[in-house]
């Protein structure tokens, strides 16, 4: 990395899966990588880092979760300029391939004209019809299916973090 980049890991969680896997990533990423839940989550716990890993499952039939969609009406998303983001989300592909990973999308489609994202990731090993996640080809962040494919995250994570890291040395 060019400088050190202060970074924390953000995620909404309805059913505890994103959290576990917002502490995995955290870990993989380095050691006192600070984890917050978006529900609890001040503006000013942003504002301390330059790196923001920000983390949602998809909802309802293809919805953002909850704490997420409530955190970003009134966050301002300004504030956001100066930093670099990159993005996971988990989803279902069995049970919801009309609307994989769409609330990593949604997320994705919030912020990106606010700020620079880093993270995309290839779309091809996942089985689905539709995600509004896919832009250019690519998921816009990480994806994960703890439904489906839990053995997958360990490797997945590793292999996004060094992506990660090597990202930001461009930066
Ligand atoms: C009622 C319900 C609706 C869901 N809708 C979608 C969906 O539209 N697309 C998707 O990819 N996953 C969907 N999922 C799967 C969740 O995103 C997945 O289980 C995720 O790991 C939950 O994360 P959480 O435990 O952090 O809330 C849905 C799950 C449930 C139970």
């Amino acid at each position: 990395m060019k400088r050190n980049y202060k970074t924390a890991v953000f995620y909404g969680t309805s059913s505890g899966n994103t959290k576990k896997v917002a502490s995995q990533i955290a870990a993989a990423f380095g050691v006192d990588t600070p984890v917050f839940d978006i529900e609890f989550a001040k503006a000013s716990d942003l504002e301390r880092y330059d790196f923001l890993i920000f983390g949602t499952p998809t909802w309802g039939l293809g919805d953002l979760q909850y704490d997420w969609e409530k955190f970003l009406t009134h966050f301002d998303l300004g504030m956001l300029r100066l930093k670099v983001v990159a993005l996971f989300g988990l989803g279902d592909q069995a049970n919801y391939p009309e609307s994989f990973l769409d609330g990593l999308g949604l997320l994705y489609g919030r912020i990106h004209d606010k700020t620079t994202i880093i993270g995309q990731w290839p779309a091809d090993e996942y089985a689905f019809r539709n995600s509004k996640a896919l832009v250019n080809g690519k998921l816009v962040g990480l994806g994960l299916d703890e439904d489906n494919e839990v053995s997958q995250t360990a490797v997945r994570i590793e292999a996004w973090c060094n992506s990660l890291k090597n990202a930001l040395l461009m930066q």
